[in-house]
């Protein structure tokens, strides 16, 4: 059997996980996924049904009912289905965070979405971002990167991304939004956002995009010879 490759890239929210490991994958041809994205797509779901992700019984109810499908297309984007409607450009918005980010930490959520993961992870070499992949889902990863930069930093970048797809948001709420995240994303029982023991630390405050992506494609090329 083929072996496949896995790069695990976990970190906070804005640390730019997803364009680093989207610009790594494509470096190095393999697929790209973005978990997060998975965990959006419930949020989204959750909020659809008008259940707040408070509601246990209302989330682990939904959970039964849903199906999330995950295409990639050939152009690297990863497109999200939902009871097979596309939603991949509804689950962006600083709203679906916070519902993604509150259902993430159910651990009936985490392990029904554990499998489909791993899956990609079988079938293919890839490049995984997410919270917890170096230390949950892929803990065999070939190698681990732990992306992050200072809350302030994440937090500019984001208000910057917001701007551009036209959304009114200020510095301050964009950084109060980013300190809940963190707080709700590493202080949650089920596989909090944390570094893996064996996982290479970058913080790419003080780093171009293309500083960043040099940095990962170090690693990544040291790790696996
Ligand atoms: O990476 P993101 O911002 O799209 O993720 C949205 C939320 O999903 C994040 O706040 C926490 C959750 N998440 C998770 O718990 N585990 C993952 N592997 C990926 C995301």
């Amino acid at each position: 059997m083929e072996r496949h490759v896995s790069v695990a890239i976990d970190g906070p929210a804005g640390a730019g996980k997803s364009t680093m490991a989207r610009a790594c994958a494509k470096r190095l041809g393999f697929l790209y996924v973005d978990t997060g994205a998975i965990y959006r797509t419930l949020g989204y779901y959750m909020r659809l049904m008008g259940i707040s992700y408070k509601d246990a019984d209302g989330v682990a109810r939904l959970l039964g009912e849903v199906n999330v499908g995950i295409v990639h297309m050939d152009d690297g984007v990863q497109h999200m289905f939902l009871n097979g409607m596309d939603v991949t450009d509804e689950i962006r918005t600083p709203e679906i965070s916070a519902y993604a980010s509150g259902v993430s930490a159910y651990p009936a959520v985490r392990s029904a979405l554990l499998e489909m993961q791993r899956e990609f992870a079988r079938t293919h070499s890839v490049v995984m971002d997410g919270r917890d992949i170096g230390t949950v889902v892929l803990p065999n990863a070939d190698v681990k990167i732990f992306l992050t930069a200072s809350c302030e930093v994440r937090a500019r970048r984001r208000l910057l991304e917001l701007q551009q797809k036209g959304e009114r948001v200020t510095y301050e709420q964009v950084l109060a939004d980013m300190q809940a995240r963190d707080r709700q994303d590493s202080g949650r029982k089920a596989a909090p956002l944390k570094q893996a023991e064996d996982a290479v630390l970058l913080d790419t405050s003080d780093m171009t995009v293309e500083q960043a992506l040099d940095a990962i494609e170090a690693i990544v090329r040291r790790k696996l010879g």
